[in-house]
C-alpha cells in the first residue's frame, strides 16, 4: 500500500521547519532552521525579528523538505500545521504558508497543537509506542505532565503555576551571565559539579502534580545576593548544579509517582529541556528501579521540530479527520483535558 505522506509545519517561535512524515512516524525529511544566532544578542527571543525571519526562511525550508524526502507537493495526503501556542506573528507565518498550500494543492489540512507535537515526537520511528503514556513535556513555553489514555485523549494532571521548566533554566543562567540559552550552558558547567546546596521550593505543591519554579529562582537569587553583601567569591558550578539538582528532582518526583497512580509501563519525556543531562540520568535511575521504559527523544526531535508536528498530525486526522481553512492562530492555546 502507498504510504500515507504528512507535511509538517512548525513556526510557533525561534525555529522555521518543515517535515515529510510517512504513515504518522516514519521521517522522511525534517529540515530545521534555527534563528538562534539572530537572537542571542538580546538575550531571548525577539517576537517581531522572529515573524520576519519565518517569512524569509519559510519557502526554502519547504522546497528543501520535499527536496529531501524525494516528493512532490501532489503526493502529500495531509498538511498539519502548528495553531497554538506561541508567538502570534511567528505562528501566522506558517499558518498562512499552510492555508495556501493547502488550497492550491487541494491538500487536506489540521493544525496541531504545538505541546501535543512534542508528546509525539517520541513516537517517531518508533512503532512499539502505544497509549496508554505518561508524558512529561518540559520546554521554554511549557512544563505539562499528560496521561495519553488514548490517541487525542489527554489528561492533562499537571501544569506550572508560574516559570515554565526551561524559562526557570533560562532565567537562572542569565542571573549567572551564562548567557542564552540557559539550559545548555546550566547543563553543560553542572556536569561533575557539586550539587548540595539546599535551595527552598515553593510550598504548598507537595502531593500535587502541579510544578512551580519561582520559589526555587528567589532561593537562588537571594543566596546569590548574601554572597555578594558578604563579598564572598561565587561558585558557579556549586550554584547550577545545586538549582539543577533541585528542579529535576521536582520533576522526577511528579513524573514517577503519577507513573505509579496511573500503572503505566512506559514514561516519556519531550520539550527542550528534556534534552537535560541530569534529568536524563536521574529518569533512568528511576526507571531501572521501578521496571518501567523510558523513552525521550533524539537531541534534534526535542527542541521545536516538524516532525513531530506532522506526526501528531497525522494521528489528529485519523481521529477526527480533517480540519478546516478557518483555523486561526491561538497563542494562548491549551492541550485539552478530558478531565475538563
Ligand atoms: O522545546 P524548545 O526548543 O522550545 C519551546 O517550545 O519552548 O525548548 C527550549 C528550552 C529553553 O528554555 C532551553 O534553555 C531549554 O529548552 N533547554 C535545556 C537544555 N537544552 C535546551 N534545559 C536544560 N538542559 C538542557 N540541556
Ligand atoms: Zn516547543
Amino acid at each position: 500500500m502507498a504510504e500515507f505522506l504528512t507535511l509538517g509545519i512548525e513556526t510557533s517561535c525561534d525555529e522555521t521547519s518543515v517535515a515529510v512524515i510517512a504513515d504518522g512516524r516514519k521521517i522522511k525529511s525534517n529540515v530545521i532552521s534555527s534563528q538562534l544566532d539572530l537572537h542571542t544578542k538580546f538575550g531571548g527571543v525577539v517576537p517581531e525579528l522572529a515573524a520576519r525571519c519565518h517569512l524569509e526562511t519559510m519557502l526554502p525550508v519547504y522546497r528543501e523538505a520535499l527536496r529531501e524526502a524525494g516528493v512532490s507537493l501532489e503526493e502529500i495526503d495531509l498538511i498539519a500545521v502548528t495553531y497554538g501556542p506561541g508567538l502570534i506573528g511567528s505562528l501566522l507565518v506558517g499558518l498562512s504558508f499552510a492555508k495556501g498550500l493547502a488550497l492550491a494543492g487541494k491538500k487536506h489540512l489540521v493544525g496541531v497543537n504545538h505541546i501535543e507535537g512534542h508528546i509525539y515526537a517520541n513516537i517517531l520511528e518508533r512503532p512499539e509506542l502505544e497509549p496508554p503514556l505518561l508524558c512529561l513535556t518540559v520546554s521554554g513555553g511549557h512544563t505539562d505532565l499528560v496521561y495519553l489514555e488514548d490517541w487525542g485523549r489527554y489528561h492533562v494532571l499537571g501544569r506550572t503555576r508560574d516559570d515554565a521548566a526551561g524559562e526557570a533554566f533560562d532565567k537562572i543562567a542569565r542571573v549567572l551571565g551564562l548567557g542564552y540559552p540557559g539550559g545548555p550552558a546550566i547543563d553543560r558547567i553542572a556536569t561533575g559539579a557539586e550539587n548540595n546546596l539546599e535551595f527552598m521550593q515553593t510550598k504548598g505543591m507537595a502531593g500535587s502534580y502541579d510544578f512551580s519554579f519561582s520559589g526555587l529562582k528567589t532561593a537562588v537569587i537571594n543566596y546569590l545576593n548574601r554572597l555578594k553583601q558578604k563579598e564572598e567569591p561565587i561558585d558557579l558550578q556549586l550554584v547550577a548544579a545545586s538549582f539543577q539538582r533541585v528542579a529535576v528532582e521536582q520533576m522526577v518526583e511528579k513524573l514517577f509517582r503519577a507513573a505509579v497512580d496511573y500503572q503505566v509501563k512506559a514514561v516519556l519525556l519531550s520539550g527542550g529541556v528534556s534534552a537535560n543531562s541530569y534529568l536524563r540520568k536521574r529518569c533512568r535511575e528511576e526507571a531501572d528501579r521501578m521496571g518501567l521504559d523510558l523513552y525521550y527523544p533524539p537531541l534534534i526531535l526535542c527542541t521545536d521540530n516538524a516532525a513531530m508536528i506532522g506526526a501528531a498530525g497525522y494521528y489528529v486526522y485519523k481521529t477526527n479527520g480533517p480540519g478546516d481553512l478557518e483555523t486561526t492562530a491561538q497563542p494562548g492555546l491549551e492541550l485539552p483535558s478530558v478531565d475538563n
